[in-house]
Formats: structure tokens, C-alpha cells, sequence
């Protein structure tokens, strides 16, 4: 996409301004924050406007996306509305965190997503995939809430991988506190852009905190247990209790590794299952592709079982996998705070500008795809792919802060379709489809129904 950014007076005084009514954002934003975004964002490259007394812009062109996110990447931070927003479940943890603190925090887990790690995770993807499997052999009437099946599928693949199994954590009631949790997203961040103190009530908030304690909770038991029985094992529990910092040789308190498991359980499991769920609901609705996933799972597998070395085959199933994250971006709208002035494109951004980069519009951009709501997987086809502009499909975002997770995210998406697809095909009503609703990540304003069929 060429960017239409007006470049004849980058003067900072001299932005084109989108005018917007403050109480039709208020409202969006409680209600789904992706109606908060302004409608020009899926036409043009760039739009800026004025609101609760900051300049904000959304970014569209892949171009400026990448000198935001990349070139300018050190005069950017998370932001007071990540943190009002994530800071009472993550702390101050590696998603939520600026600066060297950030960094060596990712310093110390980047171990654990080395590609040669995450092949050893591989057969743990599968098994875990093989029981959601098996479970729904034995469940007759063919119905389910796919949200929630993809949910606890993946759930229990982080706290297998990550946590060595996570010594008997319940899943349901971690699930439910993590909704409680998200719910009231949209109040955060309509009372963030009134700059309305945090102790500000609003609804959901008791129930949120509640649900912080009970999660935080959970995982100092985890620490605890941990360091009660010393045992040394090479996950990303271990990696946190023996992290140090390689300036101040200081290792992180308990706190410190509970904000970091809390952000890995929830940034870890809700992003992938989110877009496996999406993923099979539009497979429902596309048999031709879903024909083609059966026949490269086959042909990988020469009719066995999936094994760890089938699933780099699995070419098409990545190129399915991507097309749906296209149309649902698990991790829809990120944004930034200018921490000091830098340029972008023909302008001056001053410290202070709030950023945002909507996924959700890039995906769904007029300019940069034909025919944008259209589900067609062949355009990740590696040459069709490679014709693009490198940040015209992020779903992981870009620079620095890019997804730590986005190799095994992807592994497990891989395996968890290919094995779920190997007994089922999978059927849906023809409605519709639900309307996403941004909760932090993506999900369906009503459930996804769907069916199984036994192949
Ligand atoms: C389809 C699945 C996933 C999607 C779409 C996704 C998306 C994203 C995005 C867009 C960001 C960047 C946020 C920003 O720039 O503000 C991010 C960061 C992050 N993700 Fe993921 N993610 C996924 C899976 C995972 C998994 C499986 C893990 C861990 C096992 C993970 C852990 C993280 C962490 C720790 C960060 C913060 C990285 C940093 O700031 O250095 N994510 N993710």
C-alpha cells in the first residue's frame, strides 16, 4: 500500500485531524472496542485525532507500522492504558513491562521458545490434542461450545509445556477467573481516556479483582510447590526461579515470577485458542478447504497416527491457520505511548502520542487485500505471501515486542487442527457469522456452535 499521508506541512501543529464524538467512543468502547475505532482506519493509512487531551493515531500502512514498531521501536512504551488495563493480573512481567526491565525478563525465557525446544514440545501438543479427541469420541450429541473446547485444549498444552503440568491447577475455575477478569475491558479503557482515577468503580471491577487474587493465588501454590520439592526440571518455571539479571545480578522475587507465569498462562493459551476456535468455525463453513486439510493430514501421515515429524508437513493447515487469524486476529488493536518525539512517515509524532496499530483493520484492509472478507487460504500460498509488504499480516505483531510465542503458538494450531481433523469433520449452522468482540483478544459475541461429524 502506498501511504497517503499528507507530506506538505509535517509540522507537528499541522496533523489532519478526524474529528470524533467523545461520547460515541465512550460508549463503543464499553461496548466492544473495536466499534471505538475510527471507520476511516479500514480505507486509509493512517488517521489522527484528538481525544481526552492526547493525540492518538491509528496505523494502518504496513510501511509506518514497521517504522513505528521497528525503526522507532526504543521511542516507544506499553503505556498507561496497557497498564491500567493489564497491570493488576501481570504485574509488571514481560508483556507489560518497558526498558531493561522488559529486557531481561525476555532475555530469561527466550530459552524456552529456541525452535529446537520447541520440537521437544511437540509430542506434548499432540497427546494433549489426542484426549480433546478422545473425549469428544465419547460425546454424543455432536454439539459444543467451541470457544470453550479449544480453550481447555490449549490450556492444558502451557501448563504441560511451561509448567511441567502445574501440580493439579483446575482449569474451569482458572478459565472462569480469566473471564471475569477480562470482562470489563471496555470500562478500562473509556475510564483510562477520562483519565478517571483507577479506584474509580465500574462494573466487573469486584468481580475482577477477585478473580486476580484466586489466579495469583494459584500460582504462588506452583512456586511454592516448586521450591518446596527442589526438583530442577527444564521448563519455564525453573527459568524464572534461576533468571538473573545481567546487570545487577538480581534474581526475581516470587512476584516477579507469578507476573510472568500470569502472563504467559493467559497471553498463552486464550491467543491460540481463540484462533483455532474461529479456525474451525470457518472451516464449517468452507468443505472445499476442509477437503484439502484432510487430504495433506493423509498424505503427512500415510494414515497414522500424527507424530511430532508430520507436522512441519502440514503446509496448507498453516496457510488455513493464518487465513483465519487474517479475518480474527486473536490479539486485535496493540498500542504504544511516545516516550520522546520521533518521525514517522511526514510527520513529527510528539512524546506523549498514543499509538495504536488495529490488527484487526490492517487484516481487513480496502488497500492491501481483494476482496478483505473473503476467506480464501490461498493467500498465504509462499509466493502470493512474499508479493506483500512484510507487516500487511501481523497477527503477532512487529519489532522487539513481537510475540515470544509466535513458533509455538503456530506448532500447537498445527497439530491441534490435524489431529481434531483426522476423526472429525466438522459442520456448523448456516447463519452468520457471530460478531467478534474484543475482550483484550478476540471473541465471538455469542457462542461458536458447531458440529462434529465422526470420518
Ligand atoms: C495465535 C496465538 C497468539 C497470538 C495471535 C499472539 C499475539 C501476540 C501479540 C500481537 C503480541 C504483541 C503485543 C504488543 O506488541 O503489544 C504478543 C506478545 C506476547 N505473547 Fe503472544 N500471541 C499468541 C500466542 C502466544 C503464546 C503461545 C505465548 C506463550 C507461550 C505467547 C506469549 C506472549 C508474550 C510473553 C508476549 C509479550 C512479549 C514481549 O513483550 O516481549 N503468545 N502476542
Amino acid at each position: 500500500m502506498n501511504a497517503r499521508v499528507n507530506t506538505a506541512d509535517p509540522s507537528p501543529g499541522a496533523f489532519p485531524l478526524t474529528p470524533r464524538s467523545m461520547p460515541h467512543v465512550l460508549l463503543s468502547l464499553i461496548r466492544n472496542p473495536l466499534d471505538a475505532l475510527p471507520p476511516e482506519i479500514f480505507d486509509e493509512p493512517v488517521v489522527f485525532t484528538r481525544l481526552g487531551g492526547k493525540l492518538r493515531v491509528y496505523l494502518a500502512d504496513p510501511e509506518l507500522i514497521y517504522q513505528a514498531l521497528v525503526r522507532n521501536s526504543d521511542a516507544l512504551g506499553k503505556g498507561e492504558d496497557v497498564r491500567r488495563l493489564l497491570g493488576p493480573a501481570l504485574g509488571d512481567g514481560i508483556l507489560t513491562s518497558d526498558g531493561a526491565h522488559w529486557k531481561w525478563q525476555r532475555q530469561s525465557v527466550a530459552g524456552a521458545f529456541r525452535h529446537e525446544k520447541l520440537l521437544e514440545l511437540q509430542p506434548a501438543m499432540i497427546a494433549a490434542a489426542q484426549r480433546r479427541r478422545d473425549l469428544w469420541l465419547t460425546h454424543k450429541d455432536g454439539a459444543l461450545d467451541l470457544c470453550q473446547e479449544m480453550m481447555r485444549t490449549t490450556f492444558d498444552i502451557i501448563v504441560e509445556t511451561m509448567m511441567s503440568g502445574g501440580e493439579g491447577i483446575d482449569v474451569d475455575r482458572v478459565e472462569r477467573n480469566i473471564t471475569d477478569y477480562l470482562k470489563p475491558t471496555g470500562w478500562k479503557f473509556a475510564l483510562g481516556l477520562l483519565g478517571a482515577p483507577e479506584w474509580m468503580p465500574h462494573p466487573g471491577k469486584e468481580k475482577a479483582k477477585a478473580a486476580v487474587t484466586f489466579l495469583r493465588a494459584t500460582l504462588a501454590k506452583v512456586i511454592a510447590e516448586r521450591r518446596r520439592s527442589g526438583i530442577e526440571r527444564s521448563d519455564l518455571v525453573s527459568m524464572l526461579l534461576g533468571a538473573a539479571d545481567p546487570e545487577t545480578g538480581r534474581t526475581m522475587n516470587d512476584e516477579e515470577i507469578i507476573d510472568n507465569l500470569m502472563t504467559f498462562i493467559t497471553a498463552g493459551h486464550e491467543t491460540t485458542a481463540l484462533g483455532l476456535a474461529w479456525t474451525l468455525h470457518l472451516l464449517a463453513r468452507h468443505s472445499d478447504c476442509q477437503a484439502r486439510l484432510f487430504d495433506e493430514i493423509a498424505a503427512a501421515t500415510d494414515g497414522g497416527p500424527l507424530l511430532a515429524e508430520h507436522v512441519g508437513k502440514l503446509t496448507y493447515a498453516r496457510q488455513v491457520f493464518s487465513e483465519a487469524m487474517r479475518l480474527y486476529p486473536p490479539a486485535p488493536i496493540i498500542s504504544r505511548a511516545a516516550l520522546r518525539e520521533f518521525t514517522l512517515g511526514a510527520y513529527t509524532i510528539p512524546a506523549g502520542t498514543i499509538l495504536y496499530v488495529p490488527i484487526y483493520a490492517v487484516h481487513r484492509h480496502a488497500s492491501i487485500w481483494e476482496d478483505p472478507l473473503v476467506f480464501d487460504p490461498e493467500r498465504f500460498e509462499p509466493e502470493t505471501a512474499k508479493s506483500r509488504h512484510r507487516f500487511a499480516f501481523m497477527p503477532f505483531g512487529a519489532g522487539p515486542r513481537v510475540c515470544i510465542g509466535n513458533g509455538f503458538a503456530m506448532m500447537e494450531a498445527v497439530a491441534i487442527l490435524a489431529v481434531l481433523l483426522q476423526r472429525f469433520r466438522v459442520t456448523g449452522p448456516n447463519e452468520p457469522s457471530p460478531k467478534p468482540i474484543m475482550k483484550v483478544t478476540l471473541r465471538p459475541m455469542h457462542p461458536l456452535p458447531i458440529h462434529l461429524v465422526e470420518r
